[in-house]
């Protein structure tokens, strides 16, 4: 880790501190080797004040059990009927992860406890069908948690739902954990599963507006894999209600719960309820954040060196790319004298945020912003990444007779040799208000 990135892990800290997560660990990551590494990230957060309430599932462990004892089960996540029997192995499943998850807070120093503060009822008959010790979560006793979160305590849940009349029902972990996060209010819902995250078109999805995210599960329902629908439903629901984000991560990955929560690109998928990053104007504060961005660029000659001075004094042209309040990106848009012609200039994104399409959003919003100017053509010039502008971009090769005559000169002296791409702003479409907050 490089001290620089410390800034950044820091700067989420204030958000996040005395703040509510709601962490939801499949039973199978209660499980995997990784669940020791899991327990240190969570004493971290404990360290910062976070509050931590857990919940956990038991369909891997019930499974297991039903193998061993040759006894069938109705149903193994809490979504089917529950049977006696199944209701049976489903105690004895979630009561010895409880003790785990205990058992492995204690060794970190960590308080915890075992609650029952699930209040449910029975499922009760869908289609005809009796899901009979099926429960659904009816309450959620949040005054029990808060206290227990007032003193510091982590709260332990288990997929098991009490009605106070001495019944138990088995209810789902990923809708105790939506209820839980609810309920409390929560400022972040943590699915920690056993599985790679959300890919789409083989692509990882880093994130994904609640609405997005409504969209993507309508249209792909039948193709997402089926332990992922169940967190994609209730990650929704959660924002819906009142969460402004939920993660899905894989818990199999060393310190991915860290990556997650204290950096901008986190390593799972983020399903988010409000816009959290923007393209805006650069600001004359954003003038160091853009020098560190182009450093690297500016060494491997793709980016002309600018000092200080050069930025500040054509800060109008420039527009930065914001997560959480840090500056990730930034471009330039110098419309020349003519103003029929600008030139798309200083695109850069940090080595962290890369592959997160933020160069494309770039791009597409100066152009928008070019064309709101009535600038007729865009060029760039690139001596790198002159096949990045033509995939993504469109761009053509063009020739420097196409440059005003002061560009040329400048095109010329700088015997930098560059690429010359460019292309017409066609249509009149835009985008500006689109991706003014993406
Ligand atoms: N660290 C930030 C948070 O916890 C952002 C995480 C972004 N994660 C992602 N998968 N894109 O809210």
């Amino acid at each position: 880790m490089k001290v620089s990135d410390l800034r950044g892990i820091l700067a989420y800290i204030p958000g996040f501190r005395e703040k509510t997560f709601v962490i939801a660990l499949d039973g199978a990551i209660i499980a995997d080797d990784n669940f020791a590494n899991l327990l240190i990230d969570l004493a971290v957060l404990r360290s910062l004040n976070i509050r931590l309430v857990l919940v956990h599932g038991a369909a891997h462990q019930l499974r297991e059990l039903s193998q061993q004892a040759g006894v069938p089960v109705s149903n193994a996540d809490g979504t089917g009927i529950t049977d006696e029997e199944t209701l049976k192995i489903a105690l004895t499943a979630a009561n010895r992860i409880t003790h785990e998850v205990l058992e492995g807070l204690a060794s970190n120093d960590l308080r915890a406890c075992y609650t029952n503060a699930i209040i449910a009822h029975p499922f009760g008959i869908v289609g005809g069908v009796d899901r009979l010790y099926t429960g659904r979560v009816e309450r959620v006793d949040t005054e029990f948690l808060n206290q227990l979160l007032e003193k510091g305590v982590i709260p332990v849940i288990a997929p098991l739902g009490f009605d106070g009349e001495g019944h138990t029902f088995r209810v789902n972990s990923d809708g105790v954990a939506m209820e839980v996060a609810e309920a409390l209010k929560a400022t972040k819902l943590i699915y920690v599963t056993e599985h790679a995250a959300f890919t789409h078109d083989g692509e990882h999805l880093s994130q994904i507006s609640v609405s997005e995210a409504e969209e993507f599960f309508k249209k792909h329902k039948g193709d997402i894999p089926g332990h992922l629908v169940s967190k994609l439903e209730h990650s929704i629901r959660a924002c819906r209600n009142g969460v402004s984000r939920v993660h899905v991560i894989d818990g199999r990955v060393d310190e991915a719960l860290l990556t997650e929560i204290f950096s901008t690109e986190g390593i799972g998928t983020m399903i988010y309820a409000n816009e959290y990053q923007a393209v805006r104007r650069a600001l004359k504060k954003d003038v160091q954040a853009i020098r560190n961005l182009i450093r690297e660029s500016v060494e491997q000659e793709e980016i002309v060196k600018r000092t200080r001075l050069d930025i500040v004094q054509h800060l109008a042209d420039y527009y930065v790319f914001q997560i959480d309040g840090k500056v990730v990106g930034c471009v330039a848009l110098h419309v020349q004298p003519d103003g029929e012609l600008a030139e798309i200039a200083c695109l850069s994104v940090s080595n962290a945020n890369e592959n997160m399409g933020i160069g494309q959003k770039l791009m597409l919003f100066a152009e928008d912003a070019a064309r709101h100017r009535g600038v007729k053509r865009i060029f760039l010039l690139s001596t790198r990444a002159f096949n990045y502008f033509q995939q993504k971009g469109n761009y053509k090769e063009g020739s420097i007779n196409e440059l005003p005559p002061a560009r040329r000169e400048r095109y010329e002296a700088s015997g930098r040799n560059s690429k010359i791409l460019i292309k017409a702003l066609g249509g009149h479409e835009l985008h500006l208000t689109k991706t003014a907050s993406l």
